[in-house]
Order: C-alpha cells, then sequence, then structure tokens
C-alpha cells in the first residue's frame, strides 16, 4: 500500500518536472538581453557582402568583430565598389595584414549617425594596440558629409549609408576602404630615384679618371712646374673622359720641355 503510493507520487513529480523545467525556461526568456546582431550579416544585407565576406573568411577579424558588439562598436564598412577597387592591394597583404586592415574599419565605441558628427577627430579603431599600432584615423565633417582621413592618402572615405543605428552597434557604409599608414605608406617624393642613381653616376665619373692620376705624376713629376701639374691633375679630375686627350697633350708638353731642357 504505502509502496504503492510512493510509486504514485514518484510518477506525479516526473510527469510535472518537465513542465516546470518549461516554465522556468519561460520566465528566463524576457529576463535575457536580445542577442546581439551578427554584425557580417547586417553588413551583407547592407552593402557590405564584400567586405563582410572577408571578414568571415579571416578568423581573427571575424572573432574580435562579434566580440566588440557587446561593448559597443560603430562599424565603417566599404561599399563592395570599393573592395572591388581594393582587392589587388589586399591580396598582397599578409593574413596579419589583411586581419589589420579589416579591423581597422570598425571603433570600439557606439556612435548613432548624429553624434558621429560631433564626436569628430582622431580614433582609435579595433586594430590599435597600444602605442606600437596606433592604427588611428581621423572623423572630419566636410559640409553635410562626415568623412574619414588617414596619413596613407590625399583621398578621404565618405561616410554614406546607415545600415544598423542599435545602441550598441552602429554599422555605416564608407564610399572607399580606409588605408592604415602602418600598412600603406604616403606616396614618397620622387627624390628618391635620382638619389639612388647619383651615387652610381659619380662613382663612375670617379673611376675613370683615377688611373689617370696615379700615372700623371710619374712622367710630369720631376720637371713640370708644380703649380700647372696642380691645375692639370684638378682639371682631369673633373673634366671626366676629355681628360685622356688633356694628360697626353700634358706629358708631350712636359716632354717638350725636358727635350729642349737637355739640347
Ligand atoms: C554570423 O553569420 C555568419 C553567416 O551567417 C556566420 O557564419 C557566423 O558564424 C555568425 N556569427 C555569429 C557570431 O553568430
Ligand atoms: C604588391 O607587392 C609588390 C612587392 O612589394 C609590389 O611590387 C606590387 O606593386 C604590389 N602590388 C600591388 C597591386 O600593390
Ligand atoms: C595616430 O597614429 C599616428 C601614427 O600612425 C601617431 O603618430 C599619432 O600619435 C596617433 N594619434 C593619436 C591621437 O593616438
Ligand atoms: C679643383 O677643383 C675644385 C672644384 O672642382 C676646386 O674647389 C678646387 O679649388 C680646385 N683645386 C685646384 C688646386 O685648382
Amino acid at each position: 500500500m504505502r509502496r504503492l503510493r510512493l510509486a504514485a507520487l514518484l510518477g506525479v513529480l516526473l510527469l510535472l518536472l518537465p513542465l516546470a523545467a518549461a516554465a522556468g525556461a519561460a520566465a528566463k526568456a524576457p529576463a535575457a538581453p536580445p542577442a546581439p546582431p551578427n554584425v557580417t550579416t547586417a553588413m551583407a544585407k547592407g552593402g557590405c557582402k564584400a567586405f563582410a565576406d572577408l571578414i568571415a573568411s579571416s578568423p581573427d577579424a571575424a572573432s574580435t568583430y562579434q566580440s566588440a558588439v557587446g561593448g559597443g562598436v560603430t562599424v565603417f564598412c566599404p561599399t563592395d565598389d570599393a573592395v572591388r577597387a581594393f582587392m589587388p592591394r589586399y591580396r598582397n597583404l599578409t593574413a596579419e595584414g589583411k586581419a589589420e586592415v579589416l579591423l581597422f574599419h570598425a571603433v570600439p565605441v557606439y556612435y548613432s549617425r548624429g553624434s558621429l558628427k560631433s564626436n569628430n577627430g582622431v580614433m582609435n579603431t579595433l586594430a590599435t594596440d597600444g602605442a606600437a599600432k596606433n592604427y588611428n584615423f581621423t572623423v572630419q565633417n566636410e559640409g553635410d558629409a562626415v568623412t574619414i582621413k588617414t596619413a596613407a592618402s590625399q583621398d578621404v572615405a565618405r561616410v554614406k549609408s546607415t545600415v544598423l543605428d542599435a545602441d550598441p552597434v552602429a554599422i555605416f557604409t564608407v564610399d572607399s576602404v580606409i588605408e592604415p599608414v602602418e600598412l600603406f605608406k604616403p606616396a614618397p617624393a620622387p627624390s628618391p630615384a635620382p638619389a639612388a642613381d647619383a651615387p652610381k653616376a659619380a662613382s663612375k665619373a670617379a673611376h675613370h679618371p683615377a688611373p689617370v692620376v696615379a700615372d700623371a705624376p710619374g712622367p710630369a713629376a720631376t720637371d713640370s712646374p708644380p703649380a700647372d701639374q696642380k691645375k692639370e691633375a684638378n682639371k682631369s679630375a673633373a673634366a671626366g673622359a676629355p681628360s685622356c686627350v688633356r694628360w697626353f697633350a700634358a706629358t708631350v708638353a712636359a716632354a717638350v720641355v725636358m727635350a729642349s731642357t737637355l739640347a
């Protein structure tokens, strides 16, 4: 009798258990914060499919983007056209460089479209890592437009459409890839090319007169007036090719002087 009752009680309890669990889950659900948006999915839907694909194919970038979402993030995703134009240079980068370029397009702070206009200036990015890797850019207002500039380029990226603007995540499109100066040096002044050629030319010129100078004192040294010889040597050193002719003339002159002295 007692055993039967116990069994019945147990049966009832077992029946109630799943119900209780379901009720608990149902009660919990509303309290949990809404799932953070999937930034790559949002980007792809908003006109940055190519950029989202690049992030998805870089494990470093993908995990950093997704973990930044919770703390607030503003993403500036280049449009598909902008990414297409940049691809030859992107492919040239190392895996680390690629991840850094991708992370360079997000700031670890949520800025609404409106606050972006008033909070401009130098901003650190997800690629920033201490002082060694500044990876910052400058946000500026140009009339109604918000632009992003780095020292790597004279061109600016323009902030275009709003893909998502819901605290803590904002995603805006930009019309070009933003180039970090850490990876893309500004075009150098045209001076290095001639500078590289100059020493070559100089050494060539210096090379030629060398034997002339070494030989010249030989025959002329004893009897030629020192001033003339010095002048002659200086001329040969400076003049290059024709110096051979001059040296010959000088030697002949010296020989004539010597001959006339002997005679
Ligand atoms: C976001 O969506 C992409 C594509 O659907 C998926 O591969 C990725 O795992 C998602 N990320 C997260 C954190 O859910
Ligand atoms: C790729 O890198 C090489 C070597 O640094 C360079 O010569 C070439 O111009 C680069 N190509 C592009 C498209 O940047
Ligand atoms: C931004 O980065 C540059 C180098 O890339 C650095 O010289 C400068 O100090 C940085 N600015 C700030 C405010 O961190
Ligand atoms: C040799 O020429 C250089 C310039 O080419 C000049 O400065 C120097 O005074 C000259 N020396 C002599 C001894 O003429």
